[in-house]
């Protein structure tokens, strides 16, 4: 099994639109793939059209003998099941503070799982606290989405020296861009200068789009309603480059 969360320290960059279409590109190839909707706000299941809420709430997966089997949602897409989000999320941080083992508590609860998905991904709700802690100690990779401005960049450079801190070597970062808009200046220049310097970014780049703001509406990923259009292009090139980066995996994980 293998775990990618969409995180970052910011808000409203991308995370949970990434998620839904990766996860949705990654079980249409008919890997098992399960979606975690970790964040409070819900968004990853209302975007799959399923209720936010698991019996027990936060108490029930953070007790002894988690059960989140009996927590599943099927989303209608095949191979593609949820673990969805509950309000009770918001207590998360506090929780995991009691738990007999804090920085580990969100791996044991996806470790009944392992045997039945492929892929996992997690879409994490913004901050740095200890359920971020948790992330990246349970994940293989951490997909970074950014908005490129200089105050983004800013935001990743303090989660790259907060995971050197942490000495996360295991963890394989990937950032890349989202929201990209060619008639703003500011993210010409951005792109080009991370691009020209730091070979970890992810080269494809998801544009802004209308088609993807409509995910909202629509309440899917974008390849069921746009499937032959340059945004879903967009997805399938980022989601196939992130797969090549995984196989040279020995190679990037030093980098930050
Ligand atoms: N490429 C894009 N083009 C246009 N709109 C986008 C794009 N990506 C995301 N959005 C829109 O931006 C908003 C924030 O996106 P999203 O919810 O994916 O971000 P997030 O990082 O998960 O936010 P949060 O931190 O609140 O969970 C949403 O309204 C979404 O529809
Ligand atoms: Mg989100």
């Amino acid at each position: 099994m293998k775990i990618f969360s969409l995180y970052n320290i910011k808000g409203g960059v991308g995370k949970t639109t990434t998620a839904v279409n990766l996860a949705y590109l990654s079980a249409s190839e008919g890997a098992r793939t399960l979606i975690w909707d970790l964040d409070p706000q819900g968004s990853t299941s209302y975007y799959l059209c399923v209720k936010p809420v698991i019996k027990g709430g936060t108490k029930e997966l953070l007790g002894h003998h988690p059960d989140p089997q009996s927590m599943l949602r099927m989303t209608g897409y095949p191979n593609l099941d949820l673990l969805p989000a509950d309000l009770s999320y918001r207590h998360m941080e506090t929780q995991i503070d009691h738990h007999s083992k804090p920085l580990l508590a969100l791996q044991k609860i996806l470790k009944p799982l392992k045997d039945q998905f492929d892929h996992v991904f997690v879409d994490c709700p913004p901050g740095i606290g200890v359920v971020a802690e948790n992330v990246f100690q349970m994940s293989d990779v951490l997909l970074v989405p950014l908005i490129p401005t200089p105050l983004s960049l800013r935001a990743y450079n303090s989660l790259v020296q907060f995971l050197v801190k942490r000495r996360a070597n295991r963890l394989q970062v990937l950032p890349f861009f989202n929201m990209i808009n060619d008639h703003k200046p500011i993210h010409r220049v951005v792109t080009r200068n991370v691009f020209g310097k730091h070979p970890i970014f992810l080269q494809s780049i998801i544009p802004e789009s209308n088609i993807i703001e409509a995910m909202g509406v629509k309440r899917s990923p974008v390849f069921s309603y746009a499937r032959e259009s340059s945004e879903a292009q967009a997805y399938r090139a980022l989601w196939n480059e992130i797969k090549q980066r995984d196989g040279r995996r020995g190679h990037e994980k030093t980098k930050h």
